[in-house]
């Protein structure tokens, strides 16, 4: 009597399993899940920084200067060029002092003028100073020629920078043409 009630505990047990596969396996047929691509809903990735942050101030990529230097204001340039004076001349046959001169500069090999011990990324430079050239080393000497030893943070303004290059470029027998 005893192993009958064991058998139909047994038995119930068993059943119960069974109804417990059966029912996971039609529940599944029933309802399949569907594994999405992608988000439901867009996490919106924010890749331009804030404006008026830091890093707005210095843009990676320094557009170029060209288009504004036709209309560059040679004063503003002239004035400008104060920032630079500490360590450099601009009159034709000037010394250097703690950056080399810079009378005619545009179009020179940069790391070149006599007399001044350029840094050694500074001299491995292979293409002469042109405008463009100028204006991202002005923009942030540090990234342009990374380990050139000027010691100046860069002229953050376009307009700033154009006005000052081509008052560097009058500075010249006979300037360079404009781009
Ligand atoms: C604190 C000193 C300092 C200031 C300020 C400074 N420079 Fe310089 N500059 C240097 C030094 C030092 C070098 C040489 C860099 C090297 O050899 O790595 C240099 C190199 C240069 C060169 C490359 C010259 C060449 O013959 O290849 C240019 C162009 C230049 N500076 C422009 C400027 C201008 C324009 C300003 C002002 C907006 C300025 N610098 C402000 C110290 C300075």
């Amino acid at each position: 009597m005893a192993s009958q009630e064991a058998n139909k505990i047994a038995g119930a047990v068993l059943m119960a399993g069974l109804i417990a596969m059966a029912s996971g396996f039609i529940a599944r047929s029933l309802v399949r899940p569907v594994e999405l691509k992608e988000l439901a809903f867009a996490v919106e990735k924010p890749d331009a920084p804030a404006a008026g942050s830091q890093a707005a101030a210095v843009p990676a990529e320094v557009p170029p200067i060209a288009p504004l230097l036709a209309r560059a204001d040679l004063a503003a340039g002239e004035a400008s060029a104060k920032k630079c004076a500490a360590c450099h001349t601009f009159d034709k046959g000037g010394p250097n002092r703690v950056g080399p001169n810079l009378w005619d500069v545009v179009g020179r090999k940069p790391g070149a003028q006599a007399g001044f011990a350029f840094s050694k990324p500074m001299a491995a430079v292979a293409e002469n100073w042109d405008y463009e050239r100028l204006n991202k080393y002005l923009a942030n000497p540090k990234t342009a020629i990374p380990g050139n030893k000027m010691a100046f943070a860069g002229i953050p303004k376009p307009e700033e920078r154009a006005a000052l290059i081509a008052w560097l470029r009058s500075k010249a027998d006979a300037p360079k043409p404009m781009p």
